[in-house]
């Protein structure tokens, strides 16, 4: 993978410490308070104004930025940066009583209602003009305070306002629909509209994916192309003026990059970021909640290339969206924390500093909980914040090369949801995450990349489940396998084009070449369903009936199926390519016999762990020009290790070859190079 360094300059010194700061909803002796506060636990960086459009034009064209100056000037007293939003995730109520027509129509053509927050279509040219005012008189104000680091546009942009079917959306998707295609009859090849006998005889016929009917899948997965375009059309008008008003500070968003399908396209914004930023948030029954952290961390550092990236919220506790809020034991605060560093961010950033009282999220989790400074959360926020001012030289350096990649395309994610499948619903990260997870385990690095990226440098190319992929980025990874690499392909990876229509001649599609054998046919199975394999595996949730493997493309069957209709034929297949090796696993391998697969593919590249670790130990180490930091992880109840040599950050000890783990600690080891 090549490595492009990052240009923009970091916003604070040392690992960034902070979170969402929204003081317009306290009196100002809170106020007072928060500054002795955030000292105390080294809080360095805040989010401020993220909903404060109102506060700044509290009427149409009135603009008043006295609270916002004295907010700066306090803040900078108090040595914290600042990390200010763009407010145009909060469109004041003036504006939505003047303009009604702003807001996003739902898939049955309703507005939605005022209130609540990004309450606009990213296609209102009438929106835009108001959110680039307020953004051009922001920016200008501030322009030159030295408190102002970063410039953070709106706030999870489509969080609310993804998808909208207003008259004004369907015209612009008409446009783009025209602008990708040119005529019609190219549109209705590709959407393969006859079916059904759907065919356009004009782009005026066409509408966005509204209201109850069975609408095509090339439509719905173009409507989602559209649908991020647009939102990311809005990201760069706010930039444009940014860039002009203030050149030298730095700009993102902040994308919501976790579990499931992203709502716009992160990957492919990603290069549009001086900085790239994410909002992660653990969700409650997730088991695997750590490895999740992973899976996004890597996610990220795959989209930064490399480079630092951003925390911008995480909770310190309970959210409040779930059925069910569990807070998290002060260990998980800090170890959640320290596993986004561990993975590259150079940031720990909460949502929020203070735990609101009133509005939608008063029973979310803050760094000063409704209980104030005197309690079990805000103590661990000063621990917290004392171990990052111990981590400040981990700050610039980078995850260590990984020989593993994972290719993830949300594309693949999208296409997957648009239309009707063998298995519905299927949420497509669910392969991505289980093969990530099974390289987790064993404390391998994984890049997770999109399909388009070089894949020099790497011995091991993960293709779980990628249900699009095109001619070009399937040819890569012949090619990669062709001059030695492994590659190991999942079910339902390669099946349709970039129009998302199904590739003829068997499965996998355009990955047969690669693999060097296909199946004819699908067999989902229920949740409760499992599969027996003749060398004792188990696989889950799918089989394929395979063809019969011909050695003349010197492909293997490693597992028959043992039982069911597709008994004695091939489930999981190995075949050398070239130089390299091609897996095809044509069920869903339960985790014991996923783990197993694992252990000979990585003996076979010779991909190492990270480090040597007890099981459950997660490590990964991040270098610098100077210095190694080997990230130490327990996430389990148990006393953990892990062999290395070298000063733990945390501690000040040193370790001769051996680190003992508390359960849940977390220990950097600055190792001793040989
Ligand atoms: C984020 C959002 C924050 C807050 C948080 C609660 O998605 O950006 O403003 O709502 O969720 O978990």
């Amino acid at each position: 993978m090549t490595r492009s360094e990052t240009t923009a300059p970091w916003p604070t010194e040392g690992l960034s410490f902070g979170g969402d700061y929204s003081p317009e909803q306290w009196s100002w002796d809170v106020v007072l308070e928060d500054m002795e506060l955030m000292r105390r636990a080294g809080v360095n960086l805040v989010t401020l104004g993220v909903f404060s459009w109102v506060v700044h034009e509290p009427r149409d064209g009135e603009f008043d930025f006295s609270w916002l100056d004295r907010m700066l000037d306090l803040l900078h007293e108090n040595g914290i940066r600042v990390d200010l939003a763009t407010p145009t995730a909060a469109v004041p109520m003036w504006l939505h009583e003047a303009h009604p027509e702003i807001l996003p129509h739902d898939i049955h053509g309703h507005p939605l209602a005022p209130g609540g927050r990004l309450g606009w279509c990213a296609s209102s040219p009438v929106f835009r003009s108001y959110a680039l005012r307020i953004v051009e008189r922001l920016a200008e104000h501030v322009a030159g305070h030295p408190a102002v680091r970063l410039w953070h546009v709106s706030n999870e942009l489509g969080g609310g306002n993804a998808r909208c079917h207003c008259a004004v959306s369907n015209a612009r998707f008409r446009e783009w629909v025209a602008a990708k295609y040119g005529d019609v009859q190219t549109l209705n090849a590709a959407w393969g509209m006859a079916f059904w006998g759907n065919s356009y005889s004009s782009f005026d016929e066409v509408t966005t994916p509204w209201g109850i009917t069975a609408h095509n899948p090339g439509q719905l997965l173009d409507y989602e192309r559209f649908s991020s375009d647009e939102l990311l059309a809005h990201y760069r008008a706010e930039r444009e003026v940014l860039q002009r008003v203030t050149p030298d500070v730095p700009i993102t968003t902040n994308f919501m990059v976790g579990i499931g399908t992203d709502i716009v396209d992160y990957t492919r914004w990603a290069d549009e970021m001086d900085i790239v930023a994410n909002d992660h948030y653990t969700v409650g029954p997730d088991p695997l909640k750590h490895e999740d952290i992973a899976f996004s961390g890597d996610r990220m550092r795959g989209m930064s290339k490399g480079a630092p990236w951003m925390l911008m919220e995480h909770a310190a506790g309970a959210g409040s969206w779930h059925p069910v809020n569990q807070p998290k034991t002060p260990d998980e605060i800090i170890r959640h924390a320290l596993a986004h560093v561990a993975r590259g961010s150079d940031s720990v950033l909460f949502f929020q500093w203070r735990a609101s009282i009133s509005g939608t999220e008063q029973f979310h989790s803050a760094m000063v909980p409704h209980a104030g400074a005197d309690s079990v959360v805000y103590r661990t926020i000063v621990d917290l914040g004392a171990k990052l001012t111990a981590l400040a030289e981990v700050q610039g350096s980078r995850v260590e090369p990984a020989r593993v990649a994972l290719l993830h395309d949300n594309e693949a994610g999208w296409a997957l949801r648009s239309g009707l499948k063998p298995q519905n619903p299927q949420r497509y990260a669910d392969t991505a995450r289980a093969l990530h997870n099974a390289l987790f385990q064993r404390a391998v690095t994984v890049d997770v990349i999109g399909p388009w990226t070089a894949l020099d440098g790497y011995a091991l190319v993960v293709v779980p489940g990628l249900f699009l992929l095109s001619d070009e980025n399937a040819r890569a990874i012949e090619e990669f396998v062709e001059s030695g690499g492994t590659t190991i392909v999942t079910w339902f990876s390669g099946i349709v084009d970039e129009n998302n229509t199904v590739r003829p001649g068997g499965y996998p599609g355009i990955l047969r070449s690669v693999v060097g054998t296909s199946s004819e046919e699908f067999f989902p199975l229920d949740a409760e369903q499992s599969v027996a394999l003749s060398n004792g595996w188990t696989g889950r949730r799918w089989m394929e009936r395979m063809r019969p493997v011909d050695s003349p493309e010197g492909a293997e069957s490693v597992a028959d199926y043992a039982e069911g209709g597709y008994r004695g034929g091939p489930a999981v297949v190995r075949r050398r390519l070239g130089a390299g090796v091609a897996w095809y696993l044509s069920t869903d391998l339960d985790t014991a016999s996923l783990d197993d697969l694992m252990g000979r593919v990585l003996s076979e590249t010779g991909v190492r762990p990270a480090a040597e670790v007890a099981p459950g130990v997660e490590a990964v180490r991040r270098t610098a020009p100077d210095a190694d930091y080997l990230f130490l992880l327990n996430h389990t109840g148990e006393t953990g290790w892990a062999r290395t040599r070298g000063v733990d950050l945390l501690t000040g000890r040193e370790h001769a070859d051996r680190v003992v783990l508390d359960p849940g600690a977390v220990a950097v080891i600055r190792e001793e190079r040989p």
